[in-house]
């Protein structure tokens, strides 16, 4: 596993295991996988309903709290009442901290709860707090008019979806680019079949998919892959041993076409929709 040292100088780890659209037995299995095939980042959040589930995967696979890195969201709906939102994520979870807790989306009073964060941050329930689809004008909104710094800010990122542009203000403010849908969410299935990327499983004996997240991870981009397939959880975990050059790096560069599947939080389009969710 490789770390990443986030602005607040814990380490995380630069893969996890993501759960959304993962309930009941199916979650808890996958969880349990996952933990066995290695990961110790499980990234969930409240709105996924799942907590539960993943809380019981955890205990099933008997890993000591400690050598986990949790992360969950507070969902926007929640926002007005964040702190109950974090104590009942604490008791879904099984656990009494959370390693890294995220605003889910900047809708609704996303500035009540930030400063709810930045107390439960304080008083040590909570290791690192960050943001989720926050962009950029958001973040550094966020960063001018409060005190704690996010962490990170959980965005859709992937190989047609690279986010150079929110990059350049993520590095500047030292919050970590994590990546949501790094393989696509499983709606933009053609980029397993890029020429460029098919090149370069052949060539490191590799699958499509360890290329996609390898070329993330080494961009400096924390992944956090779902599956429930057992052999795919364990193929997108082996990715830390072998490197792609350059020259590389800049070829799959190339193919971003700076398009988000998930959307755009700015547009008003997506503000209205979230009445709905
Ligand atoms: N902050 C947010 O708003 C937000 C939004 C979305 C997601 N997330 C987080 O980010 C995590 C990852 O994103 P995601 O779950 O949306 O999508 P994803 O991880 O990009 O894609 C998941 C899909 O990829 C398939 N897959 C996984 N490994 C594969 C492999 N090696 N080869 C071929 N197909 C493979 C899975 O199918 P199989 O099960 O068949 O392998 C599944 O259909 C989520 O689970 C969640 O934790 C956050």
């Amino acid at each position: 596993m490789e770390y990443l040292k986030l602005n607040n100088g814990v380490q995380m780890p630069m893969l996890g295991f993501g759960t959304f659209l993962l309930s009941g037995e199916v979650c808890e299995n996958a969880v349990a996988a996952a933990i066995d095939a290695g990961y110790r980042l499980i990234d969930t959040a409240e709105a996924y309903g799942n907590e539960e589930a993943v809380g019981n995967g955890i205990a099933r696979s008997g890993i000591d709290r400690k050598e986990l890195f949790l992360v969950t969201k507070v969902n926007y709906k929640s926002y007005e009442n964040a702190r109950a939102a974090v104590e009942q994520s604490l008791k879904n979870l099984q656990t009494d901290y959370i390693d890294l807790l995220l605003l889910h989306w900047p809708f609704a009073n996303y500035y009540a709860a930030w400063r709810e964060l930045e107390k439960l941050y304080a008083e040590g329930k909570i290791r690192a707090i960050g943001v989720s689809n926050f962009e950029p004008a958001q973040l550094v909104d966020l960063i001018a008019y409060n005190k704690v710094v996010p962490v990170v800010d959980q965005i859709e990122t992937n190989l047609y979806c690279q986010r150079a542009e929110e990059r350049k203000w993520l590095d500047k403010k030292a919050v970590a680019h994590m990546a949501y849908a790094p393989l696509g969410q499983g709606n933009r299935n053609e980029m397993y079949a890029e020429p460029a990327v098919c090149a370069l499983a052949g060539k490191y004996h590799k699958t499509a998919a360890q290329i996609l997240l390898r070329f993330l991870t080494q961009k400096g981009v924390i992944v956090i892959p779902r599956s429930t397939k057992p052999e795919h959880i364990r193929e997108n975990f082996a990715i830390f041993d072998f490197a792609l050059t350059d020259e590389e790096m800049a070829q799959l560069a190339a193919l971003d076409q700076k398009t988000a599947f998930v959307g755009n939080p700015n547009t008003p389009e997506l503000v209205e929709m979230s009445l709905t969710w």
